[in-house]
């Protein structure tokens, strides 16, 4: 029997969050959306937003809500399904209990005749970012295999009828694509062992009018399961968990699991929603982000030698480097064991004699000697089958008995739930970080997992916790040393690794027009401080593009900048651009890495803007990718400025050489001009980018004066 609607209402800054729970039947989002007034009566809202039962439909039609099953003639995505041996059974949960105190609601529902209870819980956290979990007990008297069990299902409010969402491979992260949801929606899944490099757990919803997004996410490195449906009723679910099929989740009499977190958060448009995933980030997820200081300028040796390297070069790198401005030198692979390409020694974490015939302290003192840190690549969740590590241990990876194990880049992968593996890795990373000044891991992961199983069967969920351990045991341990999350690029980005890192390796393409697109679609959810961004060669050994160094190094500053390249093969000219670059990035990573972030739009589609603010001082970034259709290109409209403020508006130099004789008045411009906020929103600035591969960077200072 049901009882009496009941309705729970939590609010952030911005936005409401309305849950009607009629106990003993369902609990369903009533409001999402901008914060309502103290006094909305919720009964009313409830009432005004439901519909009736049409011809051909249930004649009580059901109720998806937070937790959607296939019951009663629910024909859509599913947020739970649990199995007895072979057999699926059928669930019907119903709430029993509910708690909110305005900032966090849990609802606790029961499946009668299995016993099983389920608790949904959301809060609402810095930057309004929704925190949504599941959990699922058994409280049965027979084991249970959980095949899904989602992190959230949000019933989408009907405003919203388009979908963001990324496809991409590697080296071409994160493309993105628009949709409208509607006939069918979407489903997007990875069976990788990671979220891998489409972004497939990073995902907006669009009201037609942009005048409205929510974004969403699964805070997970494994892999995930995303459904977007929408009916010939005309609603939307949208269902987000990790992947759970295979039976490697099964639940004892007496045992419970629970999911990792979804969030998602609610904005009026793009940049205010990355402006709130920003916060979160900053506030909640990013480990000590507080006392993180200034983002140093990384040189890293992969595109400068590779496997290539030995004392000698790694010397006259670090000589470069410093002659540069860098600030911090990353060792990159190739500096262990047999190590000499990529067939080899993966699990042998010693140091090379061949490469650094006495050890890795001198390069270091060296590296510290010229004023920069030192940080070492590792990759630890791999073994080579050519390794001592594999020939001692050949059972350690993970591989099923009497199958081929099939590798990619000629690795396997190290079975993380077991404890001897773990501590084994443990005591090799910690035994360098302890005998070396190491202040910074690049943590790598270079191929799929299959197969996700050990000997007890189904293992890729349990290996994801196994890696959440060790990162969470080192850093514990090394509490000062920071972590990249790198898996050749972008295909390990969540905010389940994020919470034990400093970074993310966000392409292995260094082609900055690349950049501009695979930077831009990260920091739509994430800070530019958390986005490793560097200067690589030109022709880019990926994309064979050459782009001058005044567009490379420009590009590279949105981000935690670095160089990926040889300064020994780059002329005096690229050498002292790119110096006056790094230099320039000192003077406005407090702007970069501290403000707010703004998605400048402009007509032209090849020219990509964004503008960071802090305090009194706005840094941004226009470049154009393409052959403008006119020599004209429209001005470069600023956003996110007070209209009534007064702001001097300088080109910081160096200017771009090719474009610098269709700048007019360049004088004005190096002194300035005062315009209002109005003025730089409403109409803009004249920037020549009428060329290809032209950048410029944009500096705006308060004055009111
Ligand atoms: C893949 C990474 O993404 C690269 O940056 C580099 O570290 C190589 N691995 C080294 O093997």
């Amino acid at each position: 029997m049901a009882g009496e609607t009941e309705y729970l209402r939590l609010d952030g800054d911005t936005i409401t969050v309305v849950v009607a729970v009629v106990p003993g039947e369902y609990a369903d989002l009533v409001y999402l959306g901008p914060k309502l007034d103290a006094h909305e009566q919720l009964h009313a809202l409830h009432r005004s937003g439901l519909y009736g039962a049409h011809e051909s439909q249930p004649d009580s039609p059901p109720v998806g809500g937070l937790l959607p099953e296939p019951k009663h003639g629910d024909a859509g995505p599913v947020a739970v399904a649990v199995r007895d041996g072979a057999q699926r059974v059928p669930t019907d949960f119903r709430p029993m209990r509910h708690e909110a105190d305005g900032r966090k609601l849990a609802i606790a529902l029961e499946d009668a005749a299995t016993g099983l209870q389920a608790q949904i819980e959301w809060s609402i956290e810095a930057g309004d970012a929704v925190r949504a979990q599941m959990a699922l007990a058994n409280d049965g008297d027979v084991p249970i295999a959980v095949d899904r069990l989602a992190a959230l299902a949000l019933p989408v409010p009907r405003r919203f009828d388009e979908a963001i969402t990324y496809a991409g491979r590697w080296a071409a992260e994160m493309q993105e694509h628009r949709a409208a949801i509607g006939p069918r929606g979407f489903v997007s899944r990875s069976r990788r062992g990671k979220p891998g490099f489409d972004g497939g757990n990073w995902l907006m919803l669009c009201d037609g009018n942009d005048d409205a997004v929510i974004g969403a996410h699964l805070c997970w490195s494994g892999d995930y399961d995303t459904v977007l449906e929408s009916d010939a009723d005309g609603r939307a679910m949208l269902v987000i968990g990790p992947a759970l099929e295979g039976g490697e989740i099964v639940l004892t009499p007496g045992e419970r699991f629970e999911t990792q977190a979804a969030v998602f958060a609610y904005a009026e448009d793009r940049t205010a929603l990355g402006q709130l995933f920003h916060r979160h980030l900053r506030e909640e997820v990013l480990p000590g982000r507080a006392g993180w200081g200034p983002r140093k300028v990384h040189l890293n040796s992969w595109e400068a030698l590779a496997f290539d390297m030995d004392e000698a070069k790694l010397i006259a790198l670090a000589d470069d480097a410093a002659d540069l401005g860098v600030e911090r030198f990353v060792l990159d692979d190739g500096w262990f064991a047999g190590r000499r390409n990529d067939r080899t020694s993966l699990g042998d974490w010693e140091v090379s004699r061949d490469v650094l015939p006495n050890g890795l302290d001198p390069l270091i003192d060296y590296v510290e000697a010229r004023g920069m840190d030192f940080g070492l690549w590792v990759e630890p969740e791999m073994v080579s089958p050519d390794s001592d590590l594999y020939r001692a241990h050949p059972d350690w990876c993970l591989h099923e008995e009497g199958r081929e194990r099939r590798t990619q880049r000629h690795q396997l992968v190290l079975d993380l739930t077991r404890a001897a593996v773990s501590d084994y890795l443990f005591e090799r990373i910690d035994a360098l970080l302890g005998a070396h000044r190491i202040a910074y891991l690049k943590w790598d992961h270079n191929r799929d997992l299959f197969p996700a199983a050990n000997a007890d069967g189904p293992a890729g969920y349990a290996q994801t916790l196994g890696l959440y351990r060790l990162l969470d045991r080192l850093r514990a341990a090394h509490p000062a040393v920071e972590i990249e999350s790198c898996a050749s690029g972008g295909g390990r980005v969540d905010l389940g690794i994020l919470s034990r890192c400093n970074r993310i390796w966000a392409s292995d393409s260094n082609d900055a027009i690349e950049r501009l697109r695979i930077v831009r679609s990260w920091a739509q959810f994430l800070p530019l401080e958390v986005i490793g961004n560097h200067v690589g060669p030109s022709p880019n050994p990926i994309t064979g593009r050459r782009l001058s160094m005044d567009f490379r190094a420009k590009v590279a500053m949105f981000g935690h900048m670095g160089v990926e390249a040889d300064p020994g093969s780059m002329t005096d000219g690229e050498r002292k651009a790119l110096r006056a670059h790094i230099a320039l990035y000192k003077s406005w990573r407090d702007v970069l890495h501290g403000g707010v972030l703004v998605r400048l739009d402009h007509p032209d589609q090849g020219v990509s803007a964004l503008l960071s603010l802090a305090g009194n001082r706005g840094l941004a970034l226009a470049a154009q990718t393409r052959v403008a259709a006119t020599y004209d290109v429209a001005p470069v409209r600023m956003a996110g400025l007070d209209p009534d403020a007064r702001y001097r508006v300088t080109l910081p130099e160096p200017w771009p050489r090719k474009a610098m004789r269709y700048l007019a008045n360049h004088e004005s411009w190096r002194e300035g001009h005062v315009l209002s906020g109005r003025a730089l929103v409403e109409r803009g600035i004249a920037l020549p980018l009428a060329h290809p591969e032209t950048a410029w960077l944009v500096a705006l200072e308060r004055t009111d004066g």
